[in-house]
């Protein structure tokens, strides 16, 4: 499947006022806090390591493809560096975005070399495609989200779709052995649960949430339960272990399409409303 990718600029003024600011709920607060907290750093390691093949692409479509892939991503990192910079001087002053996995992310580069580099970038990107795809999908979740909150992750969730196969397909163009995706898969997985957990745990202690075991069913319940967050990106995050997978064989362009009529047709952010 092939179609060209484009950034969409946005501009974006985070208040946050209310700190749980989805829904006045601590549990999808943070959940979506912890997952945005290393966003801008991902962001900044994937472009580093789609760069250095960018002169040895030839084909014309993949090569503009990655030229706006490099465009949405640095896009994503300075709106998250926005949202995140607010939502540490205002609610989480003492919060450090410092993470220790970071080292073991240059190690395996240092070590496998720019292949490698390309392979952990493949996973990443996956997992953010696979998450924007059950995001997109529960958006009746953000109902409650600022207007601003809201615009960044449904915009953010359009553009990770779009994308998804860019990097994957680079990778395929440079002969990156199964092997290589493999070893990626379980070096990113490891390094996102425990910088997940991490930071999400550092929020909890702040709030002093940490001691009422009636956060830790809920949260159980949030990921896992009926229909849990985990529960739906399990299958498909470890469909990439597939010997033969691409990621457009869960081919969800129409989603792109719904919420993008929907984003569009009302470009102020004030006016946009959902109808589910
Ligand atoms: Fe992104
Ligand atoms: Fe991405």
């Amino acid at each position: 499947m092939k179609y060209n990718i484009f950034p969409r600029i946005r501009n974006f003024e985070f208040s946050l006022k209310t700190k749980y600011w989805l829904g006045n709920c601590p549990i999808k607060t943070l959940f979506v806090n912890a997952l945005s907290f290393y966003t801008p750093e991902s962001e900044r390691f994937f472009i580093r390591t789609v760069k250095p093949f960018y002169k040895n692409i030839h084909d014309p479509i993949l090569k503009e493809n990655v030229k706006n892939f490099i465009r949405q991503e640095s896009n994503h990192q300075q709106a998250y560096t926005q949202y995140l910079r607010e939502l540490v001087n205002k609610h989480y002053p003492k919060l450090t975005s410092k993470n220790i996995t970071q080292p073991i992310l240059a190690l395996a580069y240092a070590l496998g070399g720019k292949k490698m580099g390309l392979a952990l970038t493949v996973i990443g990107e996956h997992f953010a495609a696979v998450l924007a795809d059950v995001i997109l999908n529960n958006a009746q979740m953000l109902k409650e989200a600022p207007s601003e909150m809201r615009h960044l992750l449904l915009w953010h969730c359009i553009e990770e779709i779009e994308h998804k196969a860019v990097v994957f397909d680079i990778l395929k163009q440079f002969k990156g052995e199964y092997l290589y995706r493999i070893a990626a898969f379980f070096t990113i997985t490891f390094c996102m649960s425990f910088a997940y957990f991490k930071i999400f745990w550092q929020m909890m202690r702040f709030d002093g949430l940490h001691k009422k075991w009636s956060y830790y069913k809920a949260i159980l319940y949030f990921c896992w339960g009926k229909p849990g967050i985990f529960r739906q990106l399990i299958k498909p995050y470890f469909a990439i272990l597939k010997p033969r997978f691409h990621p457009w064989q869960q081919n969800n362009h129409e989603l792109i399409q719904i919420w993008e009529n929907k984003l569009s047709k009302r470009y102020q952010i004030d006016e946009l409303h959902l109808n589910f």
